[in-house]
């Protein structure tokens, strides 16, 4: 299909410009509101046309920083660009970026961690000051100027609301045959006029297929031809598949006990390799008719898709390895019936979540003995990723699920430790861990009992002895004995593993 037959608007069409042109539309110090969610329908052209401007700036010695809101993390030519421009002031809500978390750890980048599906909600509340600028990708204009959404929807309803003005990149690598397959709901509000969101079912269409806008806010319409770029998933290991192995234990054990349905409940699953090799347990498993509502749709679940264990997915992006993209791409028709991708305050919506009963899977980097999670920062002050989605689902889940392997960096630190170094999910919305030494289920556990069965079930065999003498240790001397701990002294845990010097601090 020709650019052109793309834009189907002559409004739109007449605003065709280069990416230089639009960039320069942005000024030094506005808040941007850019489409994105992990790899996929990010604008790829526009930011690094401003990356270019920042440099020079940075050369002339003058600064142009902006700051930049998106659905979630992007791909490197948007927060990569930026971030080796020194060109982001204040980022929301998560990245991934080894660039920007440099940028961000080394103080140099302001970061608001918040949770996804409130930064909608929070922008109409004004809580990020007046959009500037919203950057969305999409795959096509209508006749009637509205817009086709792209391989994410995130935020993009909001921006296009709330922004001053607009730049539209259409992307002509990303297939006309997404049309269709999303579902933009309008009936949001802010209290006291909020309404039930009448979603009942994943795969219950609430809303349109494309975007509103305002076709006088549009001042620049960019074509494009880019791939959305993610990275690639390590094949499942040793590890991650005895982890799926617990997990579809624990699941087949729900069923027999009558507390999950035969084709169990809507799937959530998180970002990262061990979320993608339980995917890819449960498509061998004997559960059938399955469904997810999730954030993102990533190979696991297409694999699911492809071989019919999941009838539908809801999600509001894709997170898939290239290989998987291109396959996607190529036959976005076939799925059509099958995905749905939506908003990100109604795809993470804690009362969607709640209702619809999900089965929250998410990674973490610790857990300690009661079960509270740190998903977040290493040794309690460097920052990952972000807290994500996961906060959305954990909380409002029927069945909330943490998953790690019991070590990380080849074995030196243990991921289940004394007290966690920050906590993003309190140990009452963490109701199962599970490692590849096996599975805890805390559900009805005072916090003494959590701690045993953590121990007992989830450490490594190198550091259950230790674990074992803090907890005795604790139990003897602690201040209150409902939550036995020796604060200081589990604090030191991971003070040991940076005076190795093999980690940076
Ligand atoms: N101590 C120190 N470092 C640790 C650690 C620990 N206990 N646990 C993990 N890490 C390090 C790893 O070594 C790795 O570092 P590297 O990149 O330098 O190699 C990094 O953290 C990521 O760990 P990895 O094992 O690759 O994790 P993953 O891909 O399974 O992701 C999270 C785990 C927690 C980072 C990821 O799940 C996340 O960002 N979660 C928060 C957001 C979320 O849950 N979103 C889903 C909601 S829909």
């Amino acid at each position: 299909m020709s650019q052109d037959s793309r834009i189907k608007s002559n409004a739109f069409r007449e605003k065709v410009m280069p990416a230089e042109a639009a960039a320069a539309l942005i000024t030094p110090g506005s808040t941007v509101g850019m489409s994105g969610f992990t790899g996929s329908g990010y604008p790829k052209a526009v930011p690094q046309a401003l990356a270019k401007t920042m440099e020079a700036a940075n050369a002339a010695g003058e600064k142009f920083r902006l700051r930049v809101l998106t659905g979630a993390s992007t791909g490197p030519e948007l927060d990569g660009a930026l971030a080796k421009a020194d060109g982001i002031e204040f980022r929301l809500p998560y990245n991934s970026d080894p660039i920007a978390r440099e940028k961000i750890n080394s103080g140099k980048m302001e970061y608001f961690d918040v949770h996804l599906s409130q930064v909608a909600p929070m922008t109409w509340q004004g809580f990020f000051g007046k959009l500037d600028t919203a950057v969305v990708e999409i795959v096509g204009v209508t006749e009637d100027g509205e817009l086709i959404p792209s391989s994410s929807v995130g935020n993009n309803k909001t921006w296009l609301d709330c922004a001053d003005q607009i730049i539209l990149e259409v992307n002509s690598w990303q297939n006309m045959a997404l049309h269709g397959m999303h579902d933009i709901y309008y009936g949001t509000a802010l209290p006291p006029n909020r309404k039930p969101i009448p979603l009942v079912r994943p795969d219950d269409r609430i809303g349109q297929t494309t975007f509103r806008v305002d076709p006088s806010k549009v001042v620049a319409v960019v074509e494009t031809a880019i791939p959305d770029r993610n990275l690639p998933f390590s094949p499942p290991d040793e590890t991650s598949q005895r982890i799926a192995g617990h997990l579809i234990e624990f699941f087949e054990h729900e069923v027999k006990r009558g507390r999950l349905p035969a084709n169990l409940l809507p799937l959530q699953s998180g970002v990262g390799n061990i979320a993608n090799a339980v995917l890819a347990g449960l498509n061998k498993s004997k559960f059938e008719d399955m469904t997810s509502f999730t954030e993102v749709i990533q190979d696991g679940m297409l694999d699911m898709l492809n071989s019919g264990k999941l009838r539908m997915a809801s999600a509001t992006s894709f997170s898939l390895s290239p290989e998987a993209a291109e396959s996607l791409n190529a036959n976005m028709a076939a799925y059509r019936n099958k995905m749905i991708l939506r908003p990100q305050e109604i795809s993470n919506h804690p009362e969607l979540v709640r209702r619809l009963g999900c089965i929250a899977m998410n990674g973490l980097i610790e857990a300690d003995i009661y079960g509270a999670v740190n998903s977040t920062h290493v040794m309690g002050s460097r920052i990952q990723n972000g807290i994500g989605g996961s906060g959305d689902f954990a909380r409002n889940a029927y069945i909330s699920v943490f998953m790690t392997p019991s070590t990380a960096k080849g074995g030196k630190i243990s991921a289940i430790v004394p007290l966690a170094s920050h906590v993003d999910h309190i140990n009452q919305d963490v109701q199962v861990i599970v490692t590849e030494q096996g599975l805890a289920d805390l559900r009805g556990l005072s916090p003494k009992q959590r701690a045993e069965t953590i121990i007992e079930n989830c450490s490594h065999p190198d550091y259950k002895p230790l674990l074992k003498d803090y907890y005795r240790r604790a139990r003897e001397h602690s201040y209150g004995q409902q939550s036995p701990c020796l604060p200081a002294e589990a604090l030191s845990w991971h003070q040991r593993y940076i005076d190795t010097g093999s980690m940076k601090a």
